[in-house]
């Protein structure tokens, strides 16, 4: 028998959705009470039912957030699914050198990035393929709403088993290095990127404008009228020859016709349709 009465699943589906644009669909219980079940332990309350009527009452502090963050998917790895990663190095950097040529700065952006490894994964990616650069302005933001995986990412320290998944041996010895258990980004690569948080669902705040935009991974959570809504902030954040990257079960389809998918390249990453000259 499921923990949580229809009523209370209504207003968590509310909250989060009020809170983070994220839906949670019907009959979906189980992650409520794999998510909640801890959180009310640890927050000394003795049940699910204690933990949403205290946040009914709001007789918590930032109760709200809380739940937010228990209830979101942080998954992330070093260079998941790696070919973005392998395009930046092929394609995208070495195209948006010569474009930027004159002004030599270079703008790259992960959306909502978690505990940080995708934004380190672009900045060694620079680092490690592009010594050019090294004169360049670069710029590199990470921005999550969960203010716990943006302490983390700035901290920049990885279990293990975290390192273990995706990141190339040659890199980890080169860029990361080893205390205690933990794998530590290097201070180099760490002040490369500047993690922040921000909520994709609420007006955005001041953001350079970028040339690379990682946005991988969080549309899925999203209703269609959401997705719209930041496709067209996308757009107006970044530079007009830019590049979009979706992760690997999302699309512009159905949502936006201001992007397209590179058909020459037959690749993974989306430019606006109409790009025309970039005057900078
Ligand atoms: C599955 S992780 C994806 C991490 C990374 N982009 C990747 O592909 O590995 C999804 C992240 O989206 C964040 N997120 C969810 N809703 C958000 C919102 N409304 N604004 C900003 N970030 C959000 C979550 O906190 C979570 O860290």
């Amino acid at each position: 028998m499921p923990n949580v009465c229809p009523a209370d699943y209504q207003f968590l589906q509310a909250l989060l959705y009020k809170q983070a644009g994220l839906v949670l669909d019907a009959a979906k219980e189980y992650l409520v009470e794999a998510r909640l079940g801890p959180l009310a332990k640890k927050l000394g309350m003795e049940s699910i039912d204690a933990l949403v009527l205290a946040a009914k009452n709001r007789s918590a502090p930032d109760l709200e957030q809380k739940i937010v963050e228990a209830m979101t998917i942080h998954e992330s790895s070093f260079f998941r699914d790696w070919k973005p990663f392998e395009a930046l190095r092929q394609k995208v950097i070495p195209d948006l050198i010569k474009a930027r040529e004159n002004t030599r700065k270079l703008y790259f952006w992960s959306a909502a990035s978690s505990t940080g490894q995708e934004a380190y994964s672009i900045a060694m990616q620079v680092r490690e393929h592009f010594p050019q650069l090294s004169n360049w302005t670069i710029t590199i933001i990470g921005t999550d709403v969960s203010a716990s995986v943006v302490a983390q990412a700035r901290a920049g320290a990885y279990s293990q088993l975290e390192v273990n998944r995706g990141m190339p041996a040659r890199l980890l010895t080169k860029y990361m290095r080893s205390e205690g258990a933990n794998w530590v980004v290097r201070d180099d690569i760490r002040k490369m990127v500047d993690f922040r948080q921000m909520n994709l669902i609420r007006p955005w705040p001041f953001l350079p404008r970028m040339d690379v935009v990682f946005l991988r991974n969080v549309l899925i959570y999203f209703d269609a009228g959401t997705k719209r809504t930041i496709f067209s902030h996308v757009k107006e954040i970044s530079a007009p020859d830019s590049y979009l990257f979706l992760g690997a079960a999302e699309s512009t389809l159905g949502l936006t016709e201001e992007f397209v998918k590179d058909p020459a390249e037959g690749a993974t990453w989306y430019r606006q349709k109409n790009r025309g000259e970039v005057t900078l």
